[in-house]
This record gives C-alpha cells, structure tokens and sequence, in this order.
C-alpha cells in the first residue's frame, strides 16, 4: 500500500513512522508512506499557502492553489483509491473503516490546520473525510498519524501471528479480553485458573465470555452495531 500525506509540518510525521511496527512494514516492502511539503507549492516566495477567510473572522484558511496543485501533481503519479482530508467535522474514525482502508492500494491524506482548507478542495477533490474524535486537534497531522497506524498494522503480514490483528478490540465489535503475564501471583492478586490449566478450548470460551462482559459493561454501545 501506497501512502502519501500533504502537510505543512512534514517534521511531525516523522517520528510516529520511523519505530515499531511502522517502521516494520514499510521495511518490508508492505508499505510506502510519503509525505510532501504543501510549501513546495506555496504561491509566492514568502511560501504562503494560506490566507484570511472571506467575511472576516479571526484564522487563516488553507488556499486553493497549493493544495490544487499539489493533488494535480501527485495524481499524475498515481490513481488513489480515496483523497481523505482528516478534520473534526469529519466521519469518526473506527476499526471498520481502518479494515476497509486496509483493502486499498493508494491512498493520499491531507491534514488541514488553522481555521481548515478551502471548501472547494473538499467539494471538487477530497473523497472522504476522517474525524478521529470529538475533540479539535490544532492540525490534521496527529490525526493522519493514528488514521495510517490502524490501516498499516492490519496489512497482510505486517503483524506476526502472535500478534495478529483478528483478535484486537473491535473486531467482531468486542473489546479484547483481560491479559496476563508471570507472575501467576502478584501479591495475592491471582491469574484466574483457566489460564493456568494448558485447555486451550476452556481458554477460548472464558476470553471469549470476558470480551462480551467487558463489552457490555464498559461498550454496551458496540453490541448494539450491526
Ligand atoms: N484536525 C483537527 N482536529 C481533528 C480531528 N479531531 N480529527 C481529524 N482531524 C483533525
């Protein structure tokens, strides 16, 4: 999978894809993450790429002319499968919508910043729009970063088998079960038997009976999705 991220603040992007399983994936040839300085296509020396909202209003709006030019010139290249502008008054990001992500081949982000981008290029470009909760960030990047992080962990072998992605929370809509490691007795606070006795059917059934009761009491919300 092809990724490519327009943004003014390439340097924050650096970091949450150079570690861990980001790092993983793209060294193996599972996945390719670019990301492209708007200011490359910024209109005059000054590198501006923004400028005040028509109608007055404190915040300056990204233009249309660097975004338009940057997308024009990244097509060439490549045919995306979705142009996604992460913001706030987007769809709220899940694991749903990360699995189907997951299925495309080239995707391009866009993350937005002071007041958003001009809604011509959401109206003439963009082809889905991510929020990744309800709160406002101060620029789309942080949120680029989570969108490609769930989507880059669910390619096929980026995960090993041990860490396999089927049985996260939210797939089948549950939250994962609790989990243990050694000791078996940390002061007095004891790992439940099952766990302990090597019956991997009797394992199953009591982490498959722990992810519904923590759904339930925690995220009745999700039994109810279809
Ligand atoms: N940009 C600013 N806030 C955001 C959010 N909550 N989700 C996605 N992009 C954003």
């Amino acid at each position: 999978m092809n990724i490519d991220i327009i943004t003014v603040l390439p340097e924050l992007l650096e970091g949450p894809f150079n570690h861990s399983i980001m790092k993983r994936a793209q060294e193996k040839g599972l996945l390719t993450i670019q990301t492209h300085n708007l200011r490359k296509w910024a209109i005059n020396k000054h590198m501006q790429v923004d400028d005040y909202q028509f109608g007055g209003g404190a915040g300056m709006v990204m233009m249309c002319e660097p975004l338009a030019n940057a997308i024009d010139e990244l097509q060439e290249a490549k045919k995306y499968d979705e142009i996604i502008y992460l913001t706030p008054d987007g769809k709220t990001f899940n694991q749903k919508a990360a699995n189907q992500l997951s299925l495309k081949n080239n995707l391009l982000l866009i993350c937005g910043h002071y007041k958003g981008i001009d809604e011509r290029i959401r109206s003439q470009y963009v082809t889905m729009e991510i929020s990744i909760g309800d709160y406002v960030l101060s620029g789309g990047e942080l949120a680029a970063a989570i969108v490609v992080d769930a989507i880059g962990r669910l390619l096929p072998g980026v995960l090993n088998d041990e860490t396999s992605a089927l049985f996260d929370s939210f797939q089948d809509n549950l939250l994962a079960p609790p989990v243990y490691t050694r000791p078996a007795d940390f002061r007095g606070d004891k790992v439940p038997d099952v766990l302990l006795q090597g019956d991997p059917k009797k394992v199953a059934e009591w982490r498959h009976e722990q992810s519904l009761l923590r759904t339930k009491t925690r995220r009745p919300d999700l039994l109810e999705e279809e």
